[in-house]
């Protein structure tokens, strides 16, 4: 018989939740027209939403060049981001809307105006001219989540030159790899930020990383924590010097863009030690992440309030606080600090101060929450919410159900966003208005997005499991890794041919329902952030003690998947726990805090194939077998056994 938790699993799979009346009454979309019209003619679609949506100063000629992988959408088209994201709305008598409800973690408020963000960015874009940034040149930013960081954004997207945002949770060695790759002149960065009630030195970091830059000219700095910063002469500048400056003015003209000029790269995990340099254009990346913005959150933009509680350094941030939603003169709240401070209930309260109606989040927060409980939620009016969106890994049903229940109150409907760095905006997601829910189903592709699950063989697969493909270009498609088009065509379209391949696994329903299963490839997914088996295997061999390490994603409860280091140490050293703390530590060093293993096991052997692939998946079965606790671990006989045992009796390739 089926344990009581698979069968309450299976329960809540079947269980559907068709739109709520009162939702349906005000949706923007409540049936099926925009799919028929996309499926008609897609290209003409997106060039109906990029018309609509957006101001272009001259028109495309074509919608879209398709050369298998290489897509370019809205041809011959100019526009600037800054001015769609600012100027339009402002010169449309918006000006007066805020654009954020910024909250730090101490609790200093700010509420930022579009009229104010305008002039801000449009200072700021002045400053950046004159620390000599041309169209073309890349900028690189480090920052915690403060007003600065949209403004540095959209200041880049004002003058043309591509932003590269690398998370203010990265380490001093991964910034200058991303820098260095990049080739970024200017950094802009801040003293700290605050985390938990302590600021965290991200000016030590960037200094570290700059000595390890050639490229680097200018260090912007802005003043947030009053930490004790080192300002090297000539290199480096206080933000609020440079904008104080009476010489900058707000008349900064935005400068017309090509469709398919660069507007950022961001960074991200793959299945090698290198991270790879995504790249996103202008008009096709606006087009989607302005039509996802508006109708997956079913926006009203007079009276939401919406708030996105990713950090801008990962690709969430990026299209959903800052370009989507400023795109559409959204109201935003943006949040600096984490959700325990100073107490477990910071994100209700702010749920309550700012009247948010639509809270866009991960299944790791939503976890986090459950296992503190509810009475957090309780002490709070959450009346205001219309909507929760879910984004990063796959949602469980209890999780989606608790959100539903406990956050929604059971009025709101949940939208499960499937999507990704490379696709820059959403691709598999309901339209809240007009789709039946499952909890757990990201549901279907978005109108316009064509998806389709095939079989190792690459067959389509119309009911059942298999691997997430997408069957043709979308607006917000990666135009490429920076400086490696072979990476690109190798990494995402050889796999199978003429498909786009995600990395994921999924399963279809026979209604039709896809289900997203979590990746396939060396990459593992901890609460939402990427992070790949490779990258902090070399990071573990970086230490002088270690022979070799093998580095796999262990389920976890709360953060989808945990890493866990199985390490050979050289002859001599030994493992204890001191030992095992002080690999975690370098992979911190190394990376960051996000790719710190949970575990590390040592181990006097790894199990590899004959040809010598280590068997990752033995593994990761090891792992997943055992809870091997929130420490250094010793593999004791039995662990070894295991592997040894299991890895002879399978000596095939994985
Ligand atoms: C996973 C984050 C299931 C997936 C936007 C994908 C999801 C990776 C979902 C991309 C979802 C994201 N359901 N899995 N709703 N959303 N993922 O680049 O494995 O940080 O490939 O982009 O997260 O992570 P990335």
């Amino acid at each position: 018989m089926a344990d009581p938790a698979t069968i309450e699993a299976y329960y809540l799979e079947n269980r559907t939740f068709p739109p709520p009346e009162w939702f349906k009454q005000q949706a923007l979309v409540v049936d099926t027209w925009m799919y028929d019209q996309a499926d008609q003619d897609y290209e003409g679609f997106w060039a109906r939403q990029a018309a609509d949506l957006l101001d272009w100063s001259k028109d495309w000629h074509t919608i879209l060049e398709w050369d298998l992988p290489f897509a370019r959408w809205f041809v011959g088209g100019q526009l600037n981001v800054s001015a769609n994201c600012l100027d339009r709305h402002v010169e449309a008598g918006r000006g007066d809307r805020i654009a954020y409800h910024w909250e730090g973690e101490p609790g200093d408020t700010r509420a930022i105006t579009y009229a104010e963000l305008r002039d801000e960015v449009a200072r700021f874009a002045n400053v950046l001219k004159g620390l000599g940034v041309r169209k073309g040149d890349r900028v690189n930013i480090y920052m915690p989540m403060i007003p600065e960081l949209p403004v540095a954004m959209l200041a880049c997207a004002r003058i043309g030159a591509p932003h590269s945002v690398v998370f203010g949770g990265f380490s001093a060695e991964a910034l200058r790899d991303r820098i260095n790759d990049a080739e970024a002149t200017v950094l802009i960065t801040a003293d700290g930020g605050w985390r938990r009630g302590k600021a965290v030195a991200l000016k030590a970091n960037a200094d570290e990383a700059v000595a390890g830059t050639p490229t680097i000219k200018h260090v912007v700095v802005v003043r947030r924590t009053e930490g004790d910063v080192t300002m090297v002469e000539g290199r480096d500048h206080w933000y609020h010097d440079l904008m104080a400056d009476p010489a900058i003015t707000v008349d900064c003209p935005p400068e017309p863009m090509d469709a398919e000029d660069l507007l950022y790269l961001l960074y991200t995990s793959g299945t090698t030690a290198k991270p790879k340099g995504i790249m996103h254009t202008t008009g096709g990346y606006l087009t989607q992440v302005a039509f996802t913005h508006k109708y997956v959150f079913d926006l009203h933009p007079d009276t939401d309030v919406y708030w996105c509680a990713a950090d801008i350094g990962w690709v969430t941030g990026h299209s959903y606080i800052v370009y989507g939603p400023l795109a559409n003169g959204a109201t935003s709240v943006m949040y600096e600090g984490t959700p325990d401070h100073p107490d477990k209930d910071r994100w209700w309260a702010l749920v309550e101060k700012f009247r948010v109606t639509k809270l866009y989040t991960a299944p790791t927060a939503i976890r986090t929450f459950m296992k503190w409980g509810t009475q957090y939620l309780d002490r709070h009016d959450l009346s205001s919410l219309k909507l929760l969106g879910s984004v990063g890994e796959p949602i469980n049903p209890e999780a989606w159900v608790w959100y539903w229940e406990h956050v929604g109150g059971g009025r709101c409907p949940v939208v499960d966003t499937w999507w990704q760095t490379e696709t820059g905006g959403i691709m598999i997601s309901p339209l809240p208005g007009c789709t039946t829910l499952k909890p757990g189903s990201a549901t279907f592709p978005l109108p316009g997005i064509g998806a389709e699950v095939v079989d190792d063989k690459g067959n389509r697969v119309k009911v059942g499991g298999g691997y997430l493909t997408l069957t043709r270009p979308w607006p917000s498609m990666l135009r490429g890794i920076y400086g490696d088009p072979e990476r690109y065509r190798q990494t995402y379209w050889s796999r199978y041919e003429g498909r786009y391949f995600a990395g994921d696994g999924a399963k279809l329903d026979d209604e039709g329902f896809f289900w997203l299963l979590g990746r396939v490839d060396d990459v593992m997914n901890v609460s939402g952030h990427r992070v790949s088996t490779t990258e902090v295997e070399s990071a573990l061999v970086d230490h002088p003690s270690v022979a070799e390490a093998a580095v796999v994603g262990a389920r976890d409860e709360t953060t989808g998947q945990a890493i866990i280091a199985f390490v050979t140490l050289k002859g001599g050293e030994t493992a204890d726990p001191a030992h095992g703390e002080a690999l975690r530590r370098h992979v911190t060093k190394k990376i960051g805090p996000t790719a710190r293993p949970k575990t590390v096991v040592f181990t006097d052997d790894l199990p590899k194939t004959r040809s010598g692939k280590i068997m990752r998946r033995l593994l990761r079965d090891v792992a997943e077998g055992r809870d091997l606790g929130d420490t250094t671990t010793l593999a004791d006989a039995t662990v070894v056994d295991e592997i040894r045992r299991r890895a002879e009796a399978t000596p095939t390739e994985e």
